[in-house]
């Protein structure tokens, strides 16, 4: 049987295609407790989660919430802007203060890229990225992998295509790392200023020279938030010209296969990154999403916390 060998969650590119694997049918089977009468299981009693978001959350914050109270952890929030972040304390005097009430586990979302890396030389809890700046959302890549896999059965061969924001998108970035590694074909397109300069490196990827190219025949599509508070200057024209080239409606969709899903991990921007139709369209998988990102989410808790029974 698969063990899962990491004490932190970082990002998807640390993980092997066994580690992925690992993960998602943890969370298949997570899934089951979501849908009883009463849901939860004392998995995680007596863990201590501290959830500490410096970025605004919808999804993941009230996700990993949902997730570790289902597993009977008790759960704390922290929210920054009314924190003694206020005053100035850094990440690291934050850090070894929440470490002296002994967490188990310390759920992060930074704005700066490799913040999680800095945290764990800071504490000897588990540490787990809800994302940080432009680098990774290993949670959210998770969900899409399942989401996808709830879909097709499987991940290898299926075309997935992704437009938008890449350069500035965690998203993208751990799609891509899990994606590649479970066999699938990734395509990119985006406006070039909104294409990270050496893409090769993110992996083995195609950069489409347009939407139509990347989304034709495609399994998947991924449609990606315009990541405004991450662009030091204006990378588009207008948000008109934006959609005409890069949105996704009802009559390009239709070059991908007919039984495409469309996906976005929110929030959207309507009538930019795609319109109302599509994200509220039979194609949409959106709701799918938020709803296996509380699975996921579980799996992620419950292997940092060293795995037992689920009961
Ligand atoms: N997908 C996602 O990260 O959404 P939130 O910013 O609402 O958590």
């Amino acid at each position: 049987m698969a063990t899962f060998n990491h004490k932190h969650i970082i990002g998807l590119q640390d993980f092997s295609k066994e580690d992925l694997e690992l993960l998602i049918s943890t969370a298949e089977s997570m899934r089951e407790i979501n849908n009883r009468l009463i849901k939860k299981v004392p998995t995680l009693r007596g863990k201590t989660i501290i959830n500490l978001f410096y970025e605004a959350s919808t999804r993941t914050r009230t996700s990993f919430e949902i997730a570790a109270k289902r597993l009977s952890a008790d759960a704390v929030n922290i929210t920054p802007s009314i924190s003694s972040a206020t005053k100035g304390e850094t990440l690291s005097d934050t850090a070894r203060n929440l470490l002296a009430m002994k967490p188990d586990i310390i759920v992060m979302r930074h704005a700066v890229s490799g913040a999680h890396n800095f945290l764990i030389t800071k504490v000897n809890c588990a540490v787990v990225n809800a994302g940080d700046g432009a680098h990774e959302h290993p949670s959210q890549g998770l969900l899409d992998l399942l989401t996808i896999k709830d879909k097709f059965g499987k991940l290898d061969g299926l075309k997935v295509a992704i437009v938008g924001d890449v350069t500035h998108s965690r998203v993208a970035r751990s799609d891509i790392f899990a994606l590649t590694k479970m066999g699938s074909h990734v395509y990119l397109a985006g406006p070039p200023t909104m294409m990270p300069p050496k893409v090769e490196n993110l992996g083995n990827v195609a950069v489409a020279s347009s939407m139509k190219e990347a989304i034709q025949d495609a399994d998947v599509v991924i449609m990606l938030r315009i990541q405004q508070e991450r662009q030091g200057k204006t990378l588009m024209p207008n948000t008109r010209e934006y959609s005409r080239y890069f949105g996704l409606n009802p009559e390009n969709l239709k070059l991908a296969k007919p039984d495409a899903v469309v996906m976005h991990p929110g929030p959207i921007n309507r009538g930019v990154e795609m319109s109302s139709y599509v994200a509220d369209g039979d194609q949409s998988h959106v709701m799918k999403q938020v709803e296996n990102g509380v699975a996921v989410r579980m799996a992620m808790l419950y292997h940092v916390s060293g795995g037992g029974e689920t009961e």
